[in-house]
């Protein structure tokens, strides 16, 4: 099969779905030692929404899927592959791709999953347009997603990490595109992915898993040690998190013959608000043009962006033909960048 040099691919549908149960901070200070006031100033997050104990993740992939089809205008029998990224799986395995195709009715279609947690959703982009842009197919269902409130040590002990999560989904539909005018059709023109391994350990789950000096994936040994719980070295990650984003952000926006200026809105991971108040001060981005979403949610990972521009659309902060440049970090350390016309 030739690939069609003037073949693009485009976001033509977005949707998302938080389960509706909010946890304020003040909700989190009766399970353990915190206070409003430390979480605001810290991360800028004020509530989040956690699920009922009967909801999964690909549950809110779902939901979310069903309306970014809708939104695009599609029949869900159009969709010819599911790329979902997320760290907190339904299972081990298989993938939640799988159990989500079973969902929506699709089988057959190829189904994937992306682990590249925070960085998860532009991995996803950059696979779907390329795949896209192949020629192979033309209505890729990506979905970010993450029912984090069931994984974290909700305990006293736990309050430097829970504090900072949620769950969500977002999802979009990226479809094959033949763009006319490339300053008013949406495509997508560039995404750059990254990784630095030698940083994995500095934010990890580390169990269940093989890398232990031990006969079972998961023992008492590590549930008594807390190795199912997330470990974070947060200084570190906050330090490298605005680094590596304001790199590939501007390296995303130059190389695709755009300045700074000519984005028209920026969608950046939801980690903490003073990362991205930090990005925002470096490369010296209006406030206006950048569209946040963690005061209400939280860090929902891998959903992060997908739900941004989805609340971004209803909030009537994106438009169709507006430029968008988006940024991600985290572990992996892996980070990333995107730019498109909406
Ligand atoms: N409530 C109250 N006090 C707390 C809490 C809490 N939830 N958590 C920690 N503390 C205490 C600590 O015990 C410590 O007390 P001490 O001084 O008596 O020892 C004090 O607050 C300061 O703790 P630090 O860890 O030094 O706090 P810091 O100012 O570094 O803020 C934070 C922590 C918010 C995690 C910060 O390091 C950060 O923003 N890191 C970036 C990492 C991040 O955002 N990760 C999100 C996930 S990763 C991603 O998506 C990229």
């Amino acid at each position: 099969m030739g690939v069609n040099p003037s073949l693009s691919a485009r976001i033509s549908g977005v949707g998302a779905f938080v389960p509706p149960k909010v946890m304020t901070n003040h909700d989190l200070e009766k399970l353990m030692d915190t206070s409003d006031e430390w979480i605001v100033q810290r991360t800028g997050i004020k509530e989040r929404r956690w699920v009922e104990q009967n909801v999964s993740t690909t549950d809110l992939g779902f939901e979310a899927a069903k309306a970014a089809i809708a939104d695009a205008g599609l029949k869900k029998e159009d969709i010819d592959m599911i790329i979902f990224a997320t760290l907190s799986p339904d299972h081990d395995f298989p993938g939640n791709a799988c159990f989500l195709q079973d969902k929506l009715g699709l089988a057959g279609i190829a189904a994937l999953d992306i682990r590249q947690q925070c960085s998860g959703f532009i991995y996803g982009l950059s696979i779907a347009d390329k795949f896209i842009c192949s020629g192979s197919h033309k209505n890729i269902l990506l979905v970010g997603g993450e029912v984090h409130s069931k994984g974290l040590d909700r305990s006293p002990k736990g309050r430097a990490v829970s504090v900072l999560f949620g769950d969500g989904a977002g999802a979009v539909v990226v479809s094959a595109t033949e763009v006319k005018d490339p300053k008013k059709d949406g495509h997508i023109i560039a995404t750059n992915l990254h990784a630095d391994g030698a940083y994995a350990k500095e934010l990890w789950l580390p169990a269940p898993g093989t890398g232990f000096d031990d006969p079972d994936r998961m023992s008492m040994k590590m549930f008594e040690e807390d190795m199912h719980y997330p470990q974070m070295n947060g200084k570190t990650v906050f330090v490298h998190a605005v680094k590596r984003m304001c790199e590939t952000l501007v390296h995303s926006v130059t190389s695709s013959g755009f300045s700074m200026q000519d984005v028209d809105l920026f969608l950046f991971h939801q980690a903490n608000m003073r990362i991205n108040d930090k990005v925002g001060e470096v490369l010296e981005i209006p406030a206006e043009k950048v569209f946040n979403t963690i005061q209400k949610y939280g860090n929902t990972t891998a959903a992060t962006i997908p739900l941004g521009m989805s609340d971004a659309v209803k909030a009537g902060k994106l438009k169709r033909g507006m430029l968008v440049a988006s940024a991600a970090f985290g572990s992996g350390f892996t980070w990333a960048s995107g730019v498109w016309r909406y």
